[in-house]
């Protein structure tokens, strides 16, 4: 009788024993945007990838529109182990890192084309690593697209932006930016820039496409400059403890579907950017500025000295290597 108590305890406790170890591991990735966009979209296409092959690993829980952290507390928290994936702007990283800064410069990039080319070469692969010291480790760069200029006050030349109060994400660059045109930039976080906008506390913002369509800042904004002055791109980043803490079959599983999932993100970003700007002109609410070279060109000799001052910070020679992506 002892023996076969004994032998039911056993089986019992290596029961209980797989089951635990059975549960999946969770991952909560969280992002400040809508789900109609590409980060949106990106982020439930790697959730579905990891539940259709490895679910009874890894279980991914995907939290959109600031829900669980705004993209100011999103790195703190990965830090502290309460959410395992992110993917800020690359304009939210300076506190981290002064080298991913380059991506904030503006007109370095003349079109998404150049961006990918630069994040795909030798330099922009090896800024993937610049957080490492900092405990976080990048997995890959998501395209958004280039960013355009609303305002309450149709703009068409620097002038008509001095004075005027823009919403900027927290980035130095982005700051200077603004100050080169007499404008004053205000950090804050993404999910005020809606009531901001409405209360009139600021005046417009700088985004792209899919986040003015899917946030409705063109219903608060009557005009949208199409500047594409810099680019909005993100950096999907996970915790070094974290991600060094997976099985390594886990973890190569879970960057194979990550990748996959961006490749898609970024397949879809252009046709994203191009249906939203026809939808806001559709909807009657805002008016779309284009600008003429000359003006253009006002533009870029106003906000072009930027890139000296934070030459030092960035590297003249990462600088360059970007600038040549243009080519
Ligand atoms: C912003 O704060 O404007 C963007 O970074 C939001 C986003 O994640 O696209």
């Amino acid at each position: 009788m002892r023996l076969l108590t004994a032998a039911v305890t056993s089986i019992a406790l290596t029961l209980g024993a797989q089951a635990v170890s059975a549960a999946p591991i969770e991952l909560k990735f969280s992002h400040v945007v809508a789900e109609n966009t590409p980060k949106g979209q990106m982020a439930i296409k790697f959730r579905d990838l990891v539940a259709e092959r490895m679910g009874d690993k890894v279980e991914v829980k995907v939290f959109p529109n600031s829900q669980l952290f705004g993209d100011n507390k999103v790195l703190e928290a990965m830090l502290l182990g309460d959410v395992q994936m992110a993917a800020p702007s690359l304009s939210k990283f300076q506190k981290y890192t002064k080298s991913l800064q380059i991506f904030d410069l503006p007109f370095l990039f003349k079109d998404m084309d150049a961006v990918e080319r630069f994040q795909q070469s030798e330099q922009g692969q090896e800024l993937l690593n610049s957080l490492r010291k900092r405990g976080l480790v990048g997995l890959g760069y998501l395209h958004n697209g280039m960013k355009q200029l609303s305002a309450s006050e149709p703009l068409r030349v620097p002038s008509d932006a001095s004075g005027k109060k823009f919403r900027i994400m927290t980035s130095d660059v982005l700051q200077a930016q603004f100050e080169a045109v007499d404008a004053v930039p205000l950090k804050k976080p993404f999910s005020e820039v809606f009531t901001l906008l409405q209360t009139k506390a600021i005046d417009g913002q700088e985004n792209t496409w899919s986040n003015i369509y899917s946030k409705k800042f063109h219903e608060v904004q009557p005009y949208i400059t199409e500047s594409n002055h810099g680019v909005l791109d993100y950096l999907v980043v996970t915790s070094a403890e974290f991600w060094s803490g997976l099985d390594e079959d886990v973890r190569a599983e879970l960057k194979q579907a990550l990748d996959e999932a961006i490749a898609y993100g970024n397949k879809i970003s252009d046709d994203k950017a191009a249906e939203d700007r026809q939808a806001i002109i559709d909807s009657g609410r805002s008016e779309v500025i284009e600008i003429s070279d000359a003006e253009r060109q006002q533009w870029v000799d106003a906000m072009k000295p930027v890139w000296k001052q934070f030459e030092d910070e960035i590297g003249a020679d990462l600088i360059e290597a970007a600038a040549q992506s243009n080519q």
